[in-house]
């Protein structure tokens, strides 16, 4: 097509384009005083700046700056080019691209696409036609209602039923006039062996079909009624010329408008999963079908939303999918949420099992992505030890890195740090040395060594000589992390006799330290092993390391508002300094309840 003609057919696809229409695919508008209004797509806001003016075929937002017109739109939101976004709308609108003359093998592709087409949509008629109207069909009818899937949700997802018969489909399908060879081709049938005619591939099977975003029906899963060792519990058509698994999400062609409004997908594994939760009213949720979730499944749903839920089955494999799925999402710049079963092996078990208010309640309080990371590898890494805990750093502080708030940051830090009963200060030296980039340091260091530090530092000590009382090789770890006149003088007695003994190559124990240590020293080890219930211990630990830390951060302010009140009674300002005196008494109440 020459450039004429190319802008003949943009200029046709913008006057048949309604950008009204365009822009409410993607968000709601509200109509006020001549203009429509929404929360702009492309930035965070929670009052609408953004605005549709649909007779001039514009949009603009007044917070971002944002603008331009409908393929300019389209283009944003679908991460695509100007051109894309052209023939993209061109698609939507059934207006065809003046092209270039096809290659005649081009075309036999087209057709081959088209025929296949015909065929899948031909069988998920049949299929769905056999599980509501025929004799066979009554398993299946039996099975769904079983699973408390209703009549309005088999016809919502065209749901069928695949006759115990070799050859059911294939006989009517190629009384359409089809060939095996398309049969085959569509994934529905399968060459015998010898090459002598095909039979159908799902057989005695409830049919679950796959679609296209436009509703297609492009593949099919058939489930087993009564689950057996010996075959698949779903029997899946294989990919085919318009079946790409890891493109597909099962149930988008549904969902696409609701996650869109709620700006947010949920992600499960199964088809009945998508299927369990739509049908009870979340019906932003797609499937990822059991396949690993691809990062073209992360930008096509980054196209619709913002938000991303992962609620992969509670199983270790589910969990360990999720952990795989979450990176991938991640990188879109998507904002990434964990939701994880508490009971029963998946969300569609669990809506049966306690209903959708209890669902509802869970989705309220989604892990955000960090925190379910931390957890992840807290559960898998033994982090009793020094060297657990360092590995649980290293594997975390990598994913902290995009944390741009230095608060939340903060609060980061603080959870690891009370967690995993190591000194902040180190948490924060591990930080700059993977990040180079470390959280505010000085918030987290102030010049004036808060009393409580103290404390918390002979915990840390604790924490570390338990530890080392058993592994003393790591001892070279910790001296080349924390220097020695950081700790408390008992624990730097009791850690230099552990230094001896394995100087020596005797292992520590309480017999010859009651000779060769201090008897303060030996006091503090009796108390540090004397529990004999690691578990207390450790709960007890957690526990007072949160007080700790609050108390660290309410004397911090203390001195700050201290240093600010001497500011302000050199300038005479008498009516701040008064307010910052009610700051003062109220942080030293909230100290001393503490
Ligand atoms: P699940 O076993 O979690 O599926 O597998 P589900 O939907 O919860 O199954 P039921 O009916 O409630 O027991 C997750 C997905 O993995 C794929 C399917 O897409 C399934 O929905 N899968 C699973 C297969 O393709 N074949 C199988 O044999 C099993
Ligand atoms: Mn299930």
């Amino acid at each position: 097509m020459d450039n004429v003609e190319m802008e003949e057919f943009v200029n046709a696809v913008r006057e048949r384009s309604d950008i009204y229409e365009v822009v409410s695919r993607y968000v709601p508008l509200t109509l006020k005083s001549g203009r429509f209004w929404a929360c702009c797509p492309f930035h965070e806001e929670k009052t609408p700046s953004f605005t549709v003016t649909p007779d001039k075929g514009i949009f603009y937002c007044f917070g971002c700056h944002e603008g331009g017109n409908v393929f300019k739109f389209i283009s944003l939101m679908e991460h695509i080019t100007y051109f894309e976004a052209v023939k993209l709308q061109a698609e939507r609108l059934g207006i065809k691209l003046p092209s270039r003359k096809k290659t005649s093998e081009e075309i036999k592709f087209e057709n081959e696409k088209e025929a296949l087409q015909k065929i899948t949509s031909f069988a998920r008629n049949f299929y769905h036609n056999c599980l509501m109207n025929s004799k066979d069909g009554e398993q299946g009818r039996k099975y769904l209602a079983a699973r408390g899937i209703t009549e309005s949700v088999i016809k919502e997802f065209c749901l069928g039923f695949a006759p115990d018969s070799w050859d059911a489909l294939t006989k009517k399908v190629k009384s359409q006039g089809f060939s095996e060879k398309q049969l085959v081709a569509a994934g529905l049938a399968v060459e015998k062996k010898g090459g002598n005619g095909v039979y159908d591939r799902l057989r005695g099977r409830v049919i679950i079909p796959i679609s296209d975003i436009a509703g297609n029906a492009v593949a099919f899963g058939g489930r087993i009624l009564v689950n057996a060792e010996d075959q698949p519990k779903y029997l899946n058509t294989p990919e085919t010329e318009i079946f790409v698994k890891g493109k597909m999400l099962f149930g988008l062609d549904k969902s696409s408008r609701a996650i869109i409004n709620a700006n947010t997908a949920i992600v499960v594994e199964g088809y009945m999963d998508a299927i369990s939760l739509y049908s009870v009213g979340f019906k932003n949720v797609v499937a990822s079908l059991g396949t690993a979730f691809t990062e073209e499944h992360a930008k096509i749903l980054s196209r619709y939303a913002r938000r991303i839920i992962f609620c992969y089955d509670s199983d270790d494999a589910g969990q360990r999918a999720t952990v795989r799925a979450l990176p991938i999402m991640k990188n879109t710049g998507a904002e990434v949420y964990i939701l994880i079963v508490p009971d029963g092996k998946d969300p569609d078990e669990f809506i049966r099992n306690h209903g959708k208010a209890a669902f509802k309640k869970l989705l309220d309080n989604v892990t955000p992505f960090l925190d379910f990371q931390f957890q992840y590898k807290l559960k898998h890494i033994d982090f009793s030890t020094l060297q657990g805990k360092m590995q649980v750093l290293h594997e975390i502080l990598p994913l902290c890195n995009e944390i741009k708030d230095t608060l939340i940051q903060r609060e980061y830090l603080k959870k690891f740090s009370s967690v995993l009963l190591l000194d902040e200060n180190v948490i924060l030296e591990e930080w700059r040395k993977i990040s180079g980039r470390p959280p505010n340091e000085k918030k987290v260091a102030p010049k004036n060594f808060p009393k409580t530090k103290v404390s918390l530092i002979s915990q840390a000590g604790v924490s570390i000589i338990k530890t080392l009382w058993h592994e003393p090789e790591l001892l070279n770890y910790v001296n080349a992390l924390v220097p020695m006149e950081n700790f408390i003088n008992i624990h730097r007695e009791i850690i230099n006799y552990i230094g001896k003994c394995y100087e020596e190559g005797r292992t520590p124990d309480t017999l010859n330290s009651a000779r060769e240590l201090s008897p303060e020293a030996n006091l503090e080890i009796s108390r540090i092993f004397g529990n004999t219930d690691p578990n207390e211990a450790q709960m007890l630990a957690f526990h007072d390391s949160i007080k700790i830390m609050q108390r660290v951060e309410l004397e911090k302010r203390y001195q700050n508002i201290e240093r600010e009140i001497q500011e302000l009674s050199k300038v005479g300002d008498i009516e701040n300094l008064n307010l910052k005196i009610l700051n003062l008494i109220e942080i030293q109440k909230e100290i001393t309840e503490l």
